[in-house]
């Protein structure tokens, strides 16, 4: 995923330019560039490979202009080259574009361009989409841009300016994120509130196939729209003193799962209220199956969700990772809904079953964060998790809002179906006090930090749990390699002896996820098979545990809950665990290396 900005007002365009790249850079970090039409209304033009947070040379650029667009890149196709970056242009150097997506068929159009004449700078698909707008130009850049949409196959977010029209930004997007920001004597353009939040926080969301006009005196969009307030603040967005965002958004966590529930419960009738669902509240009552889709941290969100809408609704569920759901031939009928979760709700492979599925009136609801992003858009119903914005690149607090949600939708549905009344009371109050214990297991984060450091110089490490903590096993291994660049698998504590206890000596550490629930005991054996082994092991493992001490090497205490909710507070300690083995290792744990925060491709 890459991030879009442009500005057209009556401010020096370079700044504002510069300070949105670098609010969106945790959306793409490979390369960044920008291009502003100076008082002269020539184009300054400037693209260079690497982070736009770290270069310095940006202090001594000084352009005067007050239209510009901009760019940071996560490259798709094309190496990482000062050329591949964006804008890109035709061959007069009229036209300057920056594009988020994939063009899937540009090979063949870039062909076609070949043979015409269009000489070409780059290795880029984006790049033909300049020399498409070149060929169909007639005085009108967004008749060119409507004349082209038309022969291009793939997904985009676009935002483009020519030398001919010098005042005028034209944008469009189709599966990528693209908002409208409408400021006073200004207007701008991005794929991320982030870029333009310090400016205004009234934005219009730019619908697929439309075209957005940004001119001095006003903007056009086709269809009338409402516009909407962004609410989360700039400051939101910072760091607030932490060395990095991921610590911050970790430390977050239980105001994250406060933000999730609050003004939801009700527990005096032992239920919950989710306004999100109201439209389709009869129609839930209906359904005899779910299917959850979703991708990486989501899609584990998920698992804990089917075995939870199981076990408390009695609806038979299953998890699907976006990616295989949208291409086998899943079987779904009317009676099932599809329950699709993403962070940022712009995830492709998660968003491309919803068209399919609303086709087959299959009623499809969203768990989302971020407000009017595509999936909440398109699908029929849904639940915001209200996590405010999540700006590292792995996904921690919202991973705790995803299961909060997950936990309040089981109730709320199991409330419909045959959940008694003390069960429902007992789930919501539970709900209620996980924030706090959350915040007990944070204040251990410096023994965390200990013993991070003590298992830091380990190169391959196993993340064991079951039942409900068998996602969080797949969590705590992915949060490690994708952010320390060591090996990390997860599995479920039982195939261990299925293949994988043949890996395991002194030199492959296990970390178990064992708190006291019902698969307590079958987790110690998969312990002891590795002890026997001479495999180090770090148990997650509940409060007043103190037998397991003489079981395993290290022990991460959590407080007591239920066992359904267990999993927001046994992802804390990994999430710390991850975080302090990548910065002992001196990783950028922002923004690990090769990607990128939505993955808005396939
Ligand atoms: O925005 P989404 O929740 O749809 O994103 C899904 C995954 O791309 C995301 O969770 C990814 O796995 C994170 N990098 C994990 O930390």
């Amino acid at each position: 995923m890459c991030g879009i900005i442009g500005y057209l007002g009556k401010k020096q365009a370079l700044p504002i330019l510069i300070s949105g790249l670098r609010r969106m850079e945790y959306r793409g970090y490979d390369s960044y560039g920008f291009c502003v039409f100076n008082k002269d209304k020539e184009p300054f033009i400037h693209k260079k490979i690497g982070k736009i947070s770290r270069s310095e040379e940006l202090s001594n650029l000084t352009v005067e202009g007050t239209t510009g667009i901009g760019h940071t890149r996560w490259s798709t196709t094309g190496a990482v080259t000062n050329e591949n970056a964006h804008p890109h242009f035709d061959c007069d150097k009229n036209i300057f574009l920056v594009h988020n997506g994939i063009i899937e068929n540009y090979k063949e159009l870039k062909e076609k361009l070949i043979s015409k004449g269009h000489k070409f700078t780059s290795e880029t698909d984006t790049e033909v989409l300049c020399h498409l707008v070149e060929e169909n130009y007639n005085g009108s850049l967004e008749e060119a841009l409507r004349k082209i949409l038309k022969d291009i196959r793939g997904t985009y977010g676009i935002a483009l300016m020519s030398k001919k029209e010098p005042q005028k930004i034209v944008a469009a997007r189709l599966s990528s994120p693209m908002i409208l920001g409408v400021g006073q004597n200004e207007l701008l353009v991005a794929s991320d509130p982030s870029a333009i939040i310090t400016h205004t926080r009234q934005v219009i969301t730019l619908d697929d196939n439309e075209v957005a006009v940004l001119k001095p005196e006003d903007f056009f969009i086709l269809k009338e729209k409402p516009m909407v307030s962004i609410d989360w603040t700039p400051e939101d967005a910072q760091k607030k003193g932490y060395e990095h965002f991921m610590l911050k958004e970790i430390m977050e966590g239980p105001e994250t799962i406060e933000n999730a529930i609050r003004g939801r419960l009700i527990p005096d009738e032992g239920t919950v209220r989710l306004g999100g669902l109201d439209s389709v509240r009869n129609r839930l009552n209906k359904i005899n199956r779910i299917v959850l889709v979703a991708c990486g941290t989501a899609g584990y969100a998920s698992k804990i969700g089917k075995y939870m809408l199981e076990e408390y609704a009695g609806i038979l569920s299953e998890a699907e990772i976006g990616s295989e759901f949208r291409y086998r031939k899943p079987i779904i009928d009317k009676n099932t809904a599809a329950v699709f979760v993403s962070q940022s709700g712009e995830t492709a492979d998660t968003l491309a079953g919803i068209g399919e599925l609303k086709k087959k009136d299959i009623l499809t609801l969203g768990i989302t964060n971020v407000v009017g992003s595509t999936q909440a858009r398109e699908t029929d119903a849904g639940i915001y998790t209200r996590s405010g914005p999540e700006i590292a690149v792995a996904s921690t607090k919202v991973f705790l809002g995803q299961i909060a949600t997950l936990a309040m939708l089981s109730v709320y549905l199991g409330r419909q179906r045959n959940m008694s009344l003390v069960m429902g009371k007992r789930i919501v109050s539970e709900l209620a006090r996980v924030p706090e214990l959350a915040k007990q297991i944070l204040e251990n984060k410096e023994q965390i930090k200990a013993i991070a450091e003590k298992y830091k110089d380990f190169k391959n490490f196993w993340f064991i749990g079951r039942k409900y903590n068998f996602p969080i096993a797949l969590e705590g291994a992915l949060k490690l390699k994708e952010i320390s660049y060591l090996h990390a698998e997860g599995g479920a504590s039982g195939e261990l002896k299925h293949g994988p206890l043949a890996l395991v000596d002194e030199n492959f550490p296990t970390i178990a996820v064992c708190p006291s629930d019902s698969v307590y005991d079958k987790m110690i054996l998969g312990v002891e098979e590795v002890k026997v082994r001479k495999g180090p092991v770090l148990a997650i493992a509940t409060e007043g545990n103190e037998r397991i001490k003489e079981i395993v090497d290290d022990v991460i205490y959590i407080p007591k809950t239920l066992e359904m909710l267990t999993p927001m507070l046994s992802v804390i300690p990994l999430h710390l665990f991850a975080y302090y083995i990548a910065i002992a290792l001196d990783r950028d744990v922002d923004k690990p290396r090769n990607l990128a925060k939505s993955v808005t491709v396939e």
